[in-house]
C-alpha cells in the first residue's frame, strides 16, 4: 500500500484552494504542487463518497467562480469515456486506491460532423502521492480502475474554470460529441 507521510482534512484543501489567487491556476504548475503537498485523509471524505455499480459517482465538493473540486468514486473496472476539458485546466489528485490516466493526442476533430482522430500518447499512474495535471497541449485522456488493481478508487479533481459539458470521443470508432456532466452528489447531498 502506498502511504503519504502527513495528510490533511478535505476541508482544509479547500480553505487552501479558497485562498490561492487567480494566477495559481494558470499555467498548471502550482495546483500540481499544491495537490501533491496536501494530500487528502481518507476519513475526511465520508459525505462524498457514493458507489454505484453501473458508472462511476461525481460528487460536488466546492465550486466558486475560478473551480470546482469534486470527488470521483470509482469501482473495479470503472473507466470513464474518452474526453476533454473545453480549454479548461484539470488536475487529479488520488487519495484513495490507484488510478490510470491514458492520455491520447488529437491529430483532428470535426466536431459538427461527429468524426475525429486520436492517437495514443501514455499512459500514467496516479496514486495518493502522485497527482496530476492534465496537459493543456494535449488534453484528450480517459481514467481507468483497472480491474487487476484491485480495489475501489477515489480521486479528486480540479476543474477551472467550472464546466458542465464536454466532449467524449471513441477511439475506435472515430466518432465525437458533445455530453453534459451531471454530479450524483452536491456539497455532501443527494441531487
Ligand atoms: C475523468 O477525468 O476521467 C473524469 C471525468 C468527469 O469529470 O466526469
Amino acid at each position: 500500500m502506498i502511504t503519504a507521510a502527513k495528510t490533511i482534512p478535505i476541508d482544509k484543501l479547500v480553505s487552501g484552494l479558497r485562498q490561492l489567487p487567480e494566477s495559481a491556476f494558470s499555467p498548471i504548475e502550482p495546483i500540481r504542487r499544491f495537490l501533491q503537498d496536501n494530500p487528502v485523509n481518507a476519513e475526511s471524505l465520508g459525505p462524498y463518497l457514493t458507489w454505484d455499480r453501473q458508472h462511476y459517482t461525481r460528487n460536488l465538493i466546492d465550486r466558486t467562480p475560478l473551480y470546482e473540486l469534486m470527488a470521483i468514486c470509482w469501482e473495479i473496472g470503472q473507466v470513464s469515456s474518452v474526453h476533454n476539458h473545453r480549454d479548461q485546466n484539470c488536475w487529479m489528485a488520488v487519495p484513495i486506491g490507484r488510478l490510470l490516466v491514458e492520455n491520447f493526442h488529437l491529430v483532428d476533430q470535426d466536431l459538427q460532423g461527429g468524426r475525429c482522430r486520436l492517437e495514443p500518447l501514455n499512459t500514467v499512474e496516479m496514486n495518493i502521492s502522485q497527482p496530476c495535471a492534465v496537459d493543456p497541449a494535449d488534453p484528450v485522456h480517459r481514467v481507468l480502475n483497472p480491474r487487476d488493481l484491485g480495489e475501489r478508487a477515489v480521486s479528486l479533481h480540479v476543474y477551472s474554470r467550472p464546466f458542465d459539458t464536454c466532449v467524449v470521443y471513441s477511439p475506435e470508432q472515430g466518432t465525437c460529441g458533445e455530453i453534459q456532466l451531471h454530479f450524483n452528489t452536491e456539497y455532501g447531498k443527494p441531487k
